[in-house]
C-alpha cells in the first residue's frame, strides 16, 4: 500500500513537473537539473512523511493569557493559522507584517476579534529590509519588556533574482538574515520572559529542503549562477545552522530561552506561486497539507510542554526529523553564525543593539 502511494506520488510529481515550466525558471545546466530532481525527491519524501505521521501531527491549545507572541508574516498561509491558534490560547499576538490593516482584516475574517480573549496587534515590518527590522524591533522592545515566543515565519520561495536594498539576495535577506537580526534584537526581551521550567521560545520556520541546501560563502547572493531552488534551500539550511549555534550560546549562558526549527509539512499556500505545481492545483488539494495542518508543528514548537528544555531540535509533524549533515557539525553552525554577525556588524550577539 505504502509502495503504491510512493509510486503514485512520485509519478504525479514528475508528471506535474514535466507538463509545467510555465511559471518557473527552466533549469539551464546539469547542476540546475540536479537541484530540480533533488527537489522532486525531497518533496515526495516530505509528502510521504506527512501522510505517515498524520496522527502525530497534533497540538493541544491551552490558555496562556499572560503570554506574548511575536510573529513575522501571518496575514496569510500557514502564519494566518498560527495566529488563529495563538489567539485561541488567549495570547497577545503581535504580527510584523508589510500591510498591518489588511493583516487585521485577514485575521478578522477567521477569528471573531470582538469575542476572543487574545489580543491582536499588527505592526509594520518588511523583514527583507534591515532598517525596517531595526525599527520594528525597537518599537516592540519598548512596548513589551517581555516576549514569550518569537516565530520567524515569513518567507518566499523560488522568487526571481532580486537584491534587497541592503544588497542581499531576496531569499537570503527575507528567509534568513532579517530573522537573524530580529532574533538578535529581541533576545533581551525573550531572556526577560523565560523562567525555569517555562522557557521563552524562538521558532524558526525552515523546510525539509534544508537537506539539499548548501551555503555558498564565496557567492552568498548567487550572483555567478543564480538558481531560485538553490537560493531557497540555502536560506532554509541557514535557518537550521543558526538555530543550532544559537541554542549552544543560550545553553552556555544558562538562559531560559530555547530555539527550535520546524518543517511545517508540504502545505497548499501561495508560497508555491513561482513553482511548477501551480499548474496542477488539484495535486496540491489532494496531497498537500491544509494551512491549518501546516500550522500545527509550528505552534507545537511554540507552546507544547513536552518539548520544554529540548531546544536545538528540528521538528516535522510534531516529532524530531532528520537534518542536514552540516547541522551536526558545531563548527559549521558557528561559521555561518559568525559570518552573519560580520555581515550585520554585530559584535556581541543578543544584546539588543
Ligand atoms: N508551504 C509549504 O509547503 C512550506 C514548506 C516548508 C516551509 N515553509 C515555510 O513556511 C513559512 C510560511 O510559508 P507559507 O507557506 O505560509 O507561505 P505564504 O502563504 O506565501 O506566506 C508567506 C508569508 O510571508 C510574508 N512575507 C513574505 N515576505 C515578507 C517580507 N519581506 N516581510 C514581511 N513578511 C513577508 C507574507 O506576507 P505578504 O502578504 O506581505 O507577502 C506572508 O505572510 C515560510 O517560511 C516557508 O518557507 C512552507
Amino acid at each position: 500500500m505504502l509502495l503504491l502511494l510512493v509510486v503514485v506520488i512520485v509519478g504525479l510529481l514528475i508528471f506535474g513537473f514535466l507538463i509545467t515550466k510555465t511559471t518557473k525558471e527552466v533549469p539551464k545546466s546539469w547542476l540546475e537539473w540536479k537541484t530540480e530532481f533533488k527537489y522532486q525527491y525531497i518533496g515526495a519524501l516530505g509528502l510521504i512523511h506527512d501522510a505517515q505521521y498524520a496522527s502525530r501531527d497534533r497540538v493541544t491549545l491551552y490558555k496562556q493569557p499572560d503570554r506574548i507572541a511575536v510573529i513575522t508574516g501571518g496575514n496569510r498561509g500557514i502564519g494566518l493559522r498560527i495566529v488563529e491558534k495563538l489567539l485561541a490560547c488567549d495570547m497577545t499576538v503581535v504580527m510584523g507584517v508589510r500591510d498591518p490593516d489588511s493583516a487585521k482584516t485577514a485575521v478578522g475574517a477567521i477569528v471573531d476579534l470582538t469575542q476572543t480573549k487574545g489580543k491582536l496587534i499588527c505592526e509594520q515590518l518588511d523583514v527583507g529590509d534591515l532598517e525596517s527590522v531595526r525599527s520594528f524591533a525597537k518599537h516592540i522592545a519598548q512596548k513589551y519588556p517581555k516576549i514569550d515566543v518569537l516565530l520567524n515565519n515569513a518567507g518566499i520561495m523560488f522568487a526571481p533574482f532580486k537584491l534587497s536594498d541592503d544588497g542581499y539576495e531576496s531569499h537570503f535577506a527575507i528567509n534568513y538574515l532579517g530573522h537573524f537580526l530580529l532574533t538578535h534584537l529581541l533576545l533581551p526581551q525573550l531572556r526577560a520572559a523565560g523562567q525555569k521550567g517555562k522557557n521563552a521560545r524562538i521558532v524558526n520556520v525552515s523546510s525539509c529542503v534544508n537537506l539539499i541546501g548548501s551555503i555558498n560563502y564565496k557567492d552568498i547572493n548567487g550572483l555567478d549562477n543564480y538558481y531560485p531552488g538553490a537560493a531557497y534551500s540555502q536560506s532554509k539550511l541557514a535557518q537550521i545552522l543558526f538555530t543550532r549555534h544559537l541554542q549552544t550560546l543560550l545553553d552556555r549562558e544558562q538562559s531560559h530561552v530555547q530555539v527550535n526549527v520546524v518543517h511545517p509539512g508540504i502545505v497548499d499556500t501561495d508560497l508555491f506561486e513561482h513553482s511548477a505545481t501551480t499548474s496542477v492545483p488539484f495535486l496540491k488539494k489532494i496531497f498537500f497539507k491544509t494551512p491549518e495542518r501546516g500550522s500545527r508543528t509550528v505552534v507545537y514548537a511554540a507552546i507544547d510542554p513536552s518539548i520544554e528544555g529540548r531546544g536545538g531540535t528540528y521538528l516535522s509533524n510534531c516529532c524530531k526529523g532528520p537534518v542536514h549533515a552540516s547541522a551536526k557539525q558545531p563548527a559549521k553552525c558557528e561559521k555561518l553564525f559568525n559570518f552573519s554577525c560580520d555581515l550585520l556588524k554585530i559584535k556581541e550577539y543578543g544584546n539588543g543593539k
